[in-house]
């Protein structure tokens, strides 16, 4: 199992000051920062392009940037975001002609390819790609917006991709997107995710820096 990675989503940061928050988040302990690239078309609402990240980057944002694309069609936009900045980038299945193809384009483009999957997509397509993926994203809302309570049947998939991914001999994150909050990490850790997103808990929160830490503090306590 990888070290735990704590994602903040920009989502829930304040855009008017984006490169400032996002900076603050980063000093306050969070590793990664996750963009929720929405398109208003395969999810009601839109969101960042990929001259966000490039405007990250050119901040000075040199953490990992995670990129969620909830976006269909997929393929024309990738290269611009790799061009951008990103280093994940994800998608969801359903959102792409080809699969395997979608993968292929984003490891050509120097970055970590990862699939979603919706609280009620099957699992199945996973043990076809495991060899071409570096993250697993299960997504425990439904995609289009932050602030949404966790979906409590997605703690019996997070225990199936655990399993999956352990019995394979591939070194792939599994993440966890939506809902999490400092109450229920450890639950969420024990069933096996290893890289956590959240947005309002942190965003929200009068103090990232020590909500960050009770969410790191809650991952030590889980129990394996
Ligand atoms: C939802 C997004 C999430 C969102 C999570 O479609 O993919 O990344 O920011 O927000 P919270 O943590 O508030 O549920
Ligand atoms: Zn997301």
């Amino acid at each position: 199992m990888h070290s735990p990675v704590i994602a903040a989503s920009i989502l829930s940061a304040d855009m008017s000051k984006l490169g400032e928050d996002t900076r603050t988040v980063l000093e306050a302990g969070a590793d990664f920062i996750h963009v929720d690239v929405m398109d208003n078309h395969y999810v009601p609402n839109l969101t960042f392009g990929p001259i966000i990240v490039k405007a990250l980057r050119d901040f000075g944002i040199t953490s990992t940037l995670d990129v969620h694309l909830m976006i269909k069609p997929v393929d024309r936009i990738i290269p611009e975001f790799a061009k951008a900045g990103a280093d994940y980038i994800t998608f969801h299945p359903e959102a792409s002609e080809n699969v395997e193809n979608t993968l292929n384009l984003i490891r050509e483009c120097k970055c970590k390819p990862g699939l979603v999957f919706n609280p009620t997509t099957s699992l199945d397509i996973l043990e076809h790609t495991l060899d071409k993926i570096d993250i697993v994203l299960l997504m425990s809302v439904n995609p289009g917006f932050g602030g949404q309570s966790f979906i409590e049947s997605v703690f019996d998939k997070l225990k199936i991709a655990r399993k999956i991914i352990d019995e394979s001999k591939y070194d792939i994150r599994l993440e966890i997107d939506g809902g999490v909050k400092v109450d229920n990490i450890r639950k969420i850790a024990e069933a096996g995710a290893d890289t956590f997103v959240a947005g309002s808990a942190i965003f929200g929160a009068e103090d990232y820096k020590s909500t960050i830490k009770m969410m790191r503090e809650q991952i030590a306590l889980a129990k394996n």
